[in-house]
């Protein structure tokens, strides 16, 4: 069997136990197991090789592969592949959940609480993503990401809902106070690879 094909196999395994772990509802203790799930899959990096996920170069430093989608889009699943160096300031997924494991290279995610219903945010901890860690986010949830280390970057980023679907997404500066609402679309998603078939 070829690695594409026993990659497949392991996503559609790994989607099927989370399904099972989020079928009560989304909260904090389902996300976390859902986490370990896609933290089991990252130890298996064999089916992850750099001849499908090559690091990208200085035009285009980052690449996000569509990998997996389910049937009815509700569990998407992408390989980030960036030379070191990337940053995003604190965000939202839409109303998405979000969990980010790493097989390769090293990123700190600032987590961040909203202050009520204002524009501003205020930090709360960091979380350093790298083989052996992982991050989840409920939906809603606001993180900023930093990279760390010279290590290439090859993570896996885990969604409810596809880039294109996740809503709204919310932006928060945290110099002027500004938040900033957008929605991912054709325009600003031109790093992602369809790599679903
Ligand atoms: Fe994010």
């Amino acid at each position: 069997m070829s690695i594409k094909e026993q990659r497949k196999q392991a996503i559609i395994a790994m989607v099927d136990r989370v399904r099972h772990c989020l079928n009560e509802g989304i909260n904090i203790d389902s996300i976390e197991l859902a986490k370990r799930e896609l933290m089991k899959l990252c130890e298996q990096w064999e089916l992850f090789p750099r001849e499908d996920f090559p690091v990208p170069s200085d035009e285009q430093p980052e690449l996000f592969f569509h990998i997996y989608e389910d049937p009815v889009q509700e569990y998407s699943l992408y390989v980030y592949s960036a030379l070191p160096g990337q940053a995003y300031r604190p965000h939202n997924h839409g109303n998405s959940w979000a969990i980010v494991a790493a097989i390769e290279g090293m990123e700190i995610h600032s987590l961040y609480r909203q202050a009520g219903y204002s524009s501003t945010v205020e930090w709360v901890t960091d979380i350093i993503v790298k083989p052996g860690t992982a991050v989840s986010l409920l939906p809603g949830g606001i993180h900023a990401i930093q990279s760390a280390g010279d290590c290439p970057l090859l993570h896996l980023h885990f969604y409810g809902k596809s880039f294109e679907i996740q809503g709204e997404r919310t932006e928060f500066d945290v110099k002027t106070g500004q938040a900033h609402h957008l929605t991912l679309d054709e325009n600003n998603l031109s790093y992602i690879i369809d790599a679903r078939h």
